[in-house]
């Protein structure tokens, strides 16, 4: 299970009002792509659902629980760049996120565990297709395996929730068609909710199981600080798509893809 609840959630900074009366109920599995203009506070709320900001008013919860008030491993993130490590290879970047967790301090696994842990990194990074790169780092890497990387790093961590902004933002056409490929496989096979933030509309109705607007109703220039943006449009997607299933009408497209195809 990994249900979001959002109930009435305002954020402002001082003055400013960001965000205003945002309710959404988001299923467990659900793949949700969140689009709107510039500024309109889309990384604002993936931040408080990270965990990295709190909201002035509302509630958040996650499968019926409060969200707690920090960032953990059950909420992961790729952001459009700058997600991975640059001083870690490819399998230190994925490995650190359990080292972090088994020893804050030190940031080392021994043992077993450090092999069960590199086992696991390992299999990941195939999964993403970097199994040639384990020990490269990441200037080394184009700005797609930078991404793919960014993702396995988050997905080691099985988190229920995987936050995504705009991570394929700066990916050239071809790549971008590609990795979507990957993360629409990822979400079949990994038990976890997709939030994902995009500017491109092809990119939310190819992936999303639903595409959410934020808009600012009122935009006048004296109205900018006093109304913030709120859900102007929530579309599920048709035929609708279910994690771990083909679907009937496009089973080529929306069902889980193997790898290689
Ligand atoms: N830490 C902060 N302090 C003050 N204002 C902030 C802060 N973070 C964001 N804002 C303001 O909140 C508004 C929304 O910003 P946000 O980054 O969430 O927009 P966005 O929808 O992600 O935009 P973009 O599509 O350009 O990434 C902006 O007006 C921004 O200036
Ligand atoms: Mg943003």
């Amino acid at each position: 299970m990994s249900a979001l609840t959002i109930e009435n959630v305002w954020k402002e900074y001082g003055d400013q009002i960001v965000l205003e009366d945002i309710s959404i109920e988001i299923e467990s599995r659900a793949f949700v792509a969140l689009v709107g203009p510039s500024g309109c506070g889309k990384t604002t709320f993936l931040r408080m659902l990270l965990g990295q900001e709190q909201q002035t008013r509302g509630t958040i919860l996650i499968d019926g629980t409060p969200l707690p008030r920090e960032p953990g491993p059950d909420r992961g993130v790729v952001f459009q760049r700058y997600s991975v490590f640059p001083h870690l290879t490819v399998l230190g970047n994925v490995l650190i996120g359990k080292e972090m967790l088994a020893s804050p301090y030190s940031g080392r696994l021994f043992g077993a565990a450090r092999k069960q842990a590199a086992e696991e990194a390992r299999a990941l990074i195939a999964e993403v297709g970097l199994e040639h790169a384990l020990d490269k780092y990441p200037a080394q890497l184009s700005g797609g395996m930078q991404q793919r990387l960014a993702l396995a790093q988050a997905l080691i961590m099985k988190p229920k929730v995987l936050l995504l902004d705009e991570p394929f933002g700066a990916l050239d056409p071809g790549i971008r068609a590609e990795i979507h490929t990957l993360m629409k496989r990822l979400w079949h096979e990994n038990p976890m909710t997709v939030v994902m933030v995009t500017h491109d509309m092809r990119e939310a109705f190819t992936l999303a199981t639903r595409v959410i607007a934020f808009e600012r109703l009122r935009d006048r220039p004296e109205e900018k600080i006093r109304y913030g943006a709120t859900i102007s449009r929530d579309i599920p997607i048709w035929p609708p798509r279910i994690a771990g299933m083909a679907s009937l009408i496009r089973p080529d497209r929306d069902g889980p893809v193997t790898q290689g195809q």
